[in-house]
């Protein structure tokens, strides 16, 4: 998924700005700053991103990056190029993860590319089992979107004025399943 996320980008990022939201312990923002995007890479999760700190610093190469902890929905943080959510959205039901992308949109000036958990009859079969047991016996529930959904909530929440969608690319491989979509400025 990072590979294809990256292949949405221009492969030279030399002179871009680069926000990875959620950036985990880093790897996708590492390799932003290798192709020359000076980045911005945030999580809400501490503990990651001191890994991704240190991961960074293991590295000993030039690279621009700046690990935050916070909530990229609430953080204010200029203007960017380019926005990549690789996994992050994928917790939040299909009106959050709408509110969250408009919140982002209003700072990234080129492009977004972010992933979210798609709505297959299986995923919904089993998302409606999980919810049968209790909820501490499981990592936090990711919350499976149809991307035809996701479309019309992202036209009702007029985004589609100043943006466009691009390619769209499916993963399902073994517990893995993702769907990449980009959004484009027009
Ligand atoms: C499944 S992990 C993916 C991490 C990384 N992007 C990757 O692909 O390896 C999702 C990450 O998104 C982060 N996250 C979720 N909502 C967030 C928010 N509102 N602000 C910042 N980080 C967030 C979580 O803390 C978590 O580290």
């Amino acid at each position: 998924m990072r590979e294809t996320l990256l292949s949405w980008l221009p492969e030279d990022l030399t002179g871009s700005t680069l926000i990875d939201a959620g950036c985990g312990t880093g790897v996708l923002a590492i390799e932003a700053a290798q192709r020359g995007a000076e980045v911005v890479a945030v999580d809400l999760s501490p503990t990651l991103v001191n890994l991704a700190r240190e991961r960074f610093r293991q590295l000993d190469q030039d690279l621009d990056v700046t690990f935050l902890v916070g909530d990229m929905r609430e953080m204010d943080l200029g203007s960017f190029d380019y926005a990549v959510a690789m996994d992050s959205l994928i917790h939040y039901d299909v009106a959050d993860g709408v509110q969250t992308l408009q919140a982002m949109a209003e700072q990234i000036q080129r492009k977004m590319v972010f992933t979210f958990a798609p709505k297959t009859p299986l995923l919904a079969l089993m998302h409606a089992t999980g919810r049968l047991f209790p909820r501490g016996d499981r990592a936090p529930s990711i919350e499976p979107v149809s991307p035809a959904r996701l479309g019309r909530q992202l036209e009702d929440a007029g985004m589609m004025q100043a943006w466009k969608t691009g390619q769209s690319h499916r993963i399902d491989v073994g517990f893995y399943k993702s769907h990449a979509m980009e959004l484009t400025r027009r």
